[in-house]
């Protein structure tokens, strides 16, 4: 990979909306645009044109996964008919998308298209079809002054938040992401909060949860370059005040993926809510008193993955725990006294989720039952683990055919 002419000075905020206005993008997009609510003006910063750009993304979710989860949720808690969730009360439109080389993106050129402002082929990391690096918007303000975070569920080197932090020809070369989101490429280090899954890519793998091909410790090596660092729930929850939290800060929360909001359990992982609080906590805190704001990139990794399985109990629960990242967004633009931009999309639809299977050839019966995604405990994947972890002659099987089934049926595509 070569760094060209990337043009990464360009973008503005002016520019920056009219290409998030104009996205050529799937699935669903929702604006809000806030600030400035109940604030008296001597609160008003020195900077009137003083922004936060709070970018969202609920990957993998098309349409059909938000009916899903709203007749879920009225079902559950009993609610009336017309009872809809904080994302609907904010929808403003769908947008379009595609890559430059399918007819249905990849997470991986759909976040370069948000990131960018340009189409590029299916697994490319923030680079154009010709592999040139793209100059991203996070780049773009950070170099304006603004602070910049990263709050996903997956694995933080995955396709969404490396595309907006780093430029590698695929979405495979998880190392070499993780070494540009520190910093280590030509920009120098541009991320000043990260919190999400993925150690694996930080650590070698000698390490019970390291995978890099080398011998590096990234972790360690960040934290002797000014990087603070939390690995686990409790160190998480110290920094949940605000008062603890330094920048830069990496938050390396579990090994590869955050478990699945249906699989979680509390007490190990926080929820992407309590994440996305402590992110804004955090970056409002720390530009306090500066002429900038922060940009803000909020992924609901996982409805992805869910749809990727055909796990709908799972999705129901993945949609719903973005659905509360969103509440607390909107909580933090009513209540901030700087104005706040926040926008959240869909890069495309994964399984192919549908509520209504016609199966008669005469009238058909429109029907679907929530109460069997509310019986659900656990994801497929889950079980599917539990599953693998007994011995065969535990299962008394005669060969090891019904183990090659689960791991090629059920076992998610990396
Ligand atoms: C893909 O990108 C190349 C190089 O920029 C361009 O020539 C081509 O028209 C693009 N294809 C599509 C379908 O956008
Ligand atoms: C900050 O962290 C320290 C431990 O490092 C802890 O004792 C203290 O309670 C934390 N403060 C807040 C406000 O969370
Ligand atoms: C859900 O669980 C309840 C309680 O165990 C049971 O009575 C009911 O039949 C289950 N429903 C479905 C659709 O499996
Ligand atoms: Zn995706």
């Amino acid at each position: 990979m070569k760094f060209g002419n990337n043009n990464r000075n360009a973008f503005s905020i002016k520019t920056l909306l009219d290409i998030l206005i104009g996205l050529t993008s799937v699935g669903i997009v929702l604006i809000t645009l806030g600030g400035l609510g109940g604030v008296s003006a001597a609160a008003l910063q020195s900077n009137p044109n003083k922004k936060n750009v709070i970018f969202m993304v609920t990957d993998g979710m098309g349409p059909a996964s938000l009916a899903l989860t709203r007749g879920f949720k009225q079902f559950r808690d009993k609610l009336e008919i017309d009872d809809v969730l904080t994302l609907d009360k904010h929808f403003i439109g769908t947008s379009r998308t595609r890559s430059n080389n399918s007819l249905v993106t990849d997470s991986a050129a759909g976040a370069t298209a948000f990131a960018c402002a340009l189409k590029s082929y299916n697994g490319a990391i923030g680079v154009t079809p010709d592999k040139q690096p793209c100059g991203t918007i996070l780049e773009a303000l950070k170099l304006q002054g603004y602070l910049t975070g990263l709050v996903v569920t997956t694995r933080i080197t995955d396709a969404t938040p490396a595309c907006f932090s780093s430029h590698v020809d695929y979405r495979s070369q998880e190392d070499l992401i993780a070494q540009h989101q520190l910093g280590e490429y030509p920009l120098g280090r541009l991320v000043d909060l990260i919190l999400g899954g993925g150690r694996c890519h930080f650590l070698p793998n000698s390490y019970p949860d390291g995978c890099r091909s080398d011998s590096r410790n990234l972790i360690e090596e960040a934290q002797s370059n000014d990087w603070s660092y939390v690995g686990n729930r409790e160190e998480f929850d110290l920094l949940k005040s605000g008062e603890n939290v330094t920048l830069p800060l990496l938050g390396l929360l579990a090994t590869t993926d955050i478990p699945y909001a249906i699989d979680r359990d509390s007490k190990e992982y926080p929820s992407l809510a309590e994440q996305v609080k402590v992110a804004l906590t955090s970056l409002s805190k720390a530009t306090k008193d500066s002429d900038e704001g922060f940009f803000l990139l909020i992924e609901g990794s996982r409805i992805d993955h869910a749809g990727h399985d055909n796990d709908p109990a799972a999705q129901v629960r993945e949609v719903l725990a973005y659905d509360d990242a969103f509440k607390e967004v909107i909580k933090f633009i009513d209540e901030s006294d700087v104005e706040t931009v926040a926008i959240s999309t869909s890069d495309h639809e994964t399984g192919g989720l549908a509520t209504a299977r016609q199966i008669a050839p005469d009238y058909p019966d429109y029907l679907w039952y929530p109460e069997v995604l509310l019986n659900s405990t656990h994801s497929g994947g889950y079980l599917t683990q539990k599953i693998l972890k007994f011995k065969q002659s535990e299962l008394g099987l005669k060969s090891d055919k019904f183990k090659q089934f689960l791991i090629k049926k059920l076992l998610r595509p990396i």
